[in-house]
């Protein structure tokens, strides 16, 4: 009797672990790709109004929708990554963003500028 609950817990404890191993296993193989509307909407948000967003009074080109975002990624990126106080460089008086947000939108554009 002994053996056998021995032996039952041994077995639970394998089924446990290799539980946990798989599924870590599995998130790790299908990282989650970056879209517009989880990772980059609030970034632009956060930094690029009031001057983008014709809702909070901005009349540059409006940067509120996806489709514009998209198209101009490249743009993006090149100004986003210009030093301050160079022509063109964006957000226009404001300080450089940081790697980590310019990142966003590289990434964005690694994963294959997805809308969600
Ligand atoms: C204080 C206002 C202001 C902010 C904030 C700002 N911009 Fe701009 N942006 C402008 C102005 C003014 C222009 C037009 C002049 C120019 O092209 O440099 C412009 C133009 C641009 C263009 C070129 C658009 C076109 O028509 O080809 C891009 C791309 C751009 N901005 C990206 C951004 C991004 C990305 C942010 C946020 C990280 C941002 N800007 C923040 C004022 C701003």
């Amino acid at each position: 009797m002994k053996k056998i609950l021995s032996l039952t817990a041994i077995a639970t404890a394998v089924l446990v672990f290799s539980n946990c191993s798989s599924s870590k296993k599995a998130a790790a193989a299908v990282p989650v790709k970056y879209n517009y509307e989880t990772n980059v909407q609030s970034v632009i948000a956060a930094n690029c109004a009031p001057c983008h967003i014709p809702s909070k009074g901005g009349n540059k080109r409006p940067y509120d929708n996806f489709a514009n975002v998209k198209s101009d990624i490249d743009e993006i990126i090149r100004r986003i990554e210009l030093a301050p106080g160079t022509r063109g460089f964006m957000p226009m008086r404001g300080s450089k963003l940081s790697d980590s947000t310019i990142n966003v939108f590289k990434q964005w554009k690694t994963d294959g500028l997805l809308e969600k």
